[in-house]
């Protein structure tokens, strides 16, 4: 199969190892030399450790590197029989990029997008053939992370979305299909990890270090959502949070918090700036993450703590179901493979028992009367029905 992919930033040149690794002959394309060169000797660095670490033998290094061209026009990417555009995430670059190439690649050539926050039925109205245009979202980093979501925009033909599940299938990555909404499904699902953390440190009901103490130890998650957050970058986070919440016509349930804004705005952005949450040393490890211990936190407020990010967490999931962004087996395999949560959400919530989430949920809303804690109704039914997810 021969795989156009446009950009080699981040994102593309991860996709473009993926496909390479696959068997697939991929031209990466970007308009920038500096970023096709970086992509070219990154790859090689990447391979490189990939052999001392016994994954993999110089012939494969070989096999791989000899699978992808670095181009910088994009009429080479006639021959293609899937693109995969991975630039800038701005509508109307991407529109025109899209439109261009339609001219250049043959009638049955699927056009996709791994764009994380426009909608594919805007991307596709740019096409002449919207049919063949789909979303397929890798995560970061794209040879490492399981997880692809599959989005389907309105426009797209059922054989374009099978096509785009078997070849991503065949990549050995985990498909997750997707609803052409804000966030798809982990971008939406996981926002209470960050929100509903940073509405506890705002109440003064814990420090930044007690709270990821609580998630990691009483929920088995690998990092607390401060420690992710300092990862992510408090500008990015903040950046995805604020998109999603306009997305959803201001639904209170996705609003910022003042905190993280105020740290994005000061520069304090986490891990790579040496200063977030925590403060990094220059090899980009926490110096005082970890003071706090067992012994240092009062285990009641530990469990109020996780429980109601939890709670949150599982009705977001609840209700993504109720509205048919994607399948349960779909959204509970998109967080454990997608953002390595310790278990799938709906999972979790039949764990937990219906009742105690439906009572959660109604505890936070009767405490704080915010449209923010609403409880969905597919929970409350589920509830009254006697009824498990899985
Ligand atoms: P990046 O900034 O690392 O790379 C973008 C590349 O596109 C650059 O090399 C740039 O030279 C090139 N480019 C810009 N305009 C171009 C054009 N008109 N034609 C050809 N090349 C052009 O960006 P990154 O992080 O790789 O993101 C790319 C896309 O992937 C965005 O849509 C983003 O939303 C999405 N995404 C990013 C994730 C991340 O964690 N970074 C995760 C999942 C999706």
């Amino acid at each position: 199969m021969n795989v156009g992919i446009i950009g080699s930033g981040t994102m593309g040149s991860g996709i473009a190892q993926v496909a390479a690794t696959a068997g697939c002959k991929v031209n990466l394309y970007d308009t920038n030399q500096a970023a096709l060169d970086k992509a070219k000797s990154s790859l090689n660095k990447i391979l490189l450790r990939l052999i001392e670490k016994g994954r993999i033998d110089e012939s494969e290094k070989s096999r791989i590197q000899g699978n992808i061209s670095y181009v910088n026009n994009l009429k080479e990417l006639s021959d293609s029989d899937l693109t995969i555009e991975a630039i800038v995430e701005e509508l109307d670059i991407k529109k025109k990029v899209f439109s261009e190439l339609e001219t250049y690649v043959s009638n049955d050539c699927i056009i996709a997008s791994n764009t994380s926050s426009l909608s594919i039925a805007s991307i596709a109205s740019s096409l002449q053939k919207p049919e063949r245009c789909i979303g397929i979202h890798f995560f970061n980093p794209a040879p490492l992370m399981k997880l692809v979501e599959v989005i389907p925009a309105i426009q797209t033909s059922q054989e374009i979305l099978h096509k785009s599940i078997d070849t991503i299938s065949d990549w050995k990555k985990v498909v997750a299909v997707a609803k052409d909404t804000p966030g798809f499904i982990v971008n939406r699902v996981a926002r209470p990890f960050y929100g509903e953390a940073l509405r506890i440190y705002e109440e003064g009901l814990a420090d930044f270090a007690t709270i990821d103490w609580s998630m990691k130890t009483l929920g088995g998650f690998k990092m607390g959502p401060f420690e992710l957050m300092d990862f992510i970058g408090n500008d990015v986070n903040y950046t995805v949070t604020e998109s999603v919440f306009k997305a959803f016509y201001y639904d209170p349930r996705y609003k910022p918090a003042f905190t993280q804004m105020r740290f994005a705005e000061a520069g304090y952005l986490g891990r790579k700036s040496g200063k977030g949450y925590y403060d990094y040393d220059e090899s980009g490890k926490p110096i005082n993450s970890n003071s706090v211990t067992s012994s240092g936190v009062e285990k009641s407020l530990s469990e109020t703590i996780f429980n109601r990010v939890l709670v949150m967490l599982i009705n977001e999931a609840a209700d993504a179901l109720h509205l048919n962004i994607a399948s349960a087996e779909d959204l509970d395999s998109a967080m454990t493979k997608g953002v390595n949560y310790p278990k799938g959400l709906l999972a979790w919530a039949d764990e937990k028992g219906m009742e105690w989430c439906v009572s959660a949920m109604d505890e936070l809303y009767n405490e704080y009367h915010e449209d923010r804690y609403r409880c969905s109704p597919l929970l409350r039914k589920m509830n009254k029905e006697n009824k498990t997810f899985f």
